[in-house]
């Protein structure tokens, strides 16, 4: 496995700016654009605030939210997941809905999520809902162990796309497809991160194997801040940098890498099973 990584390793660098952990400072302390939400004594703010640690045993798990919600932004944490976690999913995530109360039916949500394991290989479920209750998985076997190091999870959402990217490669791209009648995050959203039991869908936890801990770090926000009494176009601005035009399309390197990532890494993909009849954006490809 360790040769496998670090061949890719190698192939991505000569395309991406940065391929192992990053080792840009994280200087942003977390009070200030975030809060814990649940499971506060299990959420544990390290280092002067530039490192959070979430805990997980078998009384709680945790979680913290952006106080403000944005309405587009290119939104980025790095992240460590816990090892020998199987049943337990890390989570970093944008969702409309404010105190993560579980439903919220009409709700829009952009998702990262690790699904807990007990060593390699590791699997990232990606997730897009849109004003309903989504199903758009797409799931990658990533080429890394997400367990050692931390790396870089963002989120671009903008009018005409969203990327998510692991360590500066795309790995997803979801186009505005409204024109043919597909759905498309629009409403204003929070940024959480969050542990917790997910034994339902991913098997019983060990709980032996603990302590499960995950950490974050980077919590600066790029991002458009909305609140109630902004105006809704302000955050198409194409004066925001993730807005703007070279923001649309992934360059033509991108696209290259892109491509590779579908061909080998993505295990499960919502177009192509039974309920792509559902979806106009599955007709057309990305
Ligand atoms: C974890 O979730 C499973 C499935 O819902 C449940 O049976 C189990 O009791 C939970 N464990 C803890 C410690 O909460
Ligand atoms: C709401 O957002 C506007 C900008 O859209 C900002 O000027 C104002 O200070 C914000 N208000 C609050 C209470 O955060
Ligand atoms: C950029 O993406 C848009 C859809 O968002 C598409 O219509 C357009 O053709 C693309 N432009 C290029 C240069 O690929």
């Amino acid at each position: 496995m360790g040769s496998l990584y670090l061949s890719l390793c190698v192939i991505f660098l000569f395309l991406a700016s940065n391929c192992s952990s990053s080792n840009k400072a994280d200087v942003i302390p977390f009070d200030k654009n975030y809060i814990p939400l649940w499971g506060i004594d299990h959420v544990s703010i390290l280092d002067q605030g530039i490192q959070v640690q979430i805990r997980i045993d078998p009384t709680s798990g945790g979680g913290f939210r952006s106080r403000q919600a944005y309405g587009s932004g290119f939104f980025r944490i790095s992240l460590k997941i816990p090892t020998n976690a199987k049943g337990i999913l890390a989570t970093f995530y944008l969702t409309s809905v404010e105190d993560n109360t579980p439903g919220g039916g009409n709700h829009d949500e952009l998702d990262f999520e690790f699904l807990g394991h007990d060593g390699p290989p590791y699997i990232l479920n990606t997730n897009v809902f849109a004003q309903d209750s989504g199903h758009r998985e797409q799931q990658f076997n990533l080429w890394f162990d997400p367990t050692l190091d931390f790396h870089d999870y963002e989120i671009l959402w903008n009018k005409k796309q969203i990327v998510f990217f692991i360590d500066g490669i795309p790995i997803r791209v979801f186009k505005n497809n409204e024109l043919i009648g597909a759905k498309y995050p629009k409403i204003p959203m929070y940024i959480h991160g969050s542990l917790w039991n997910a034994s339902e869908w991913l098997g019983p936890t060990d709980w032996s194997r603990g302590p499960f801990v995950a950490n974050y770090r980077g919590f600066e926000i790029n991002g458009c801040p909305y609140n109630e009494s902004s105006n809704p176009q302000d955050c198409e601005s194409l004066q925001y940098p993730w807005n703007a035009p070279n923001n649309w399309n992934l360059t033509t390197e991108q696209q290259n890498i892109y491509k590779e990532i579908k061909n080998r890494f993505i295990v499960y993909d919502y177009c192509e099973s039974e309920s792509a009849k559902n979806f106009p954006e599955c007709r057309i490809g990305s």
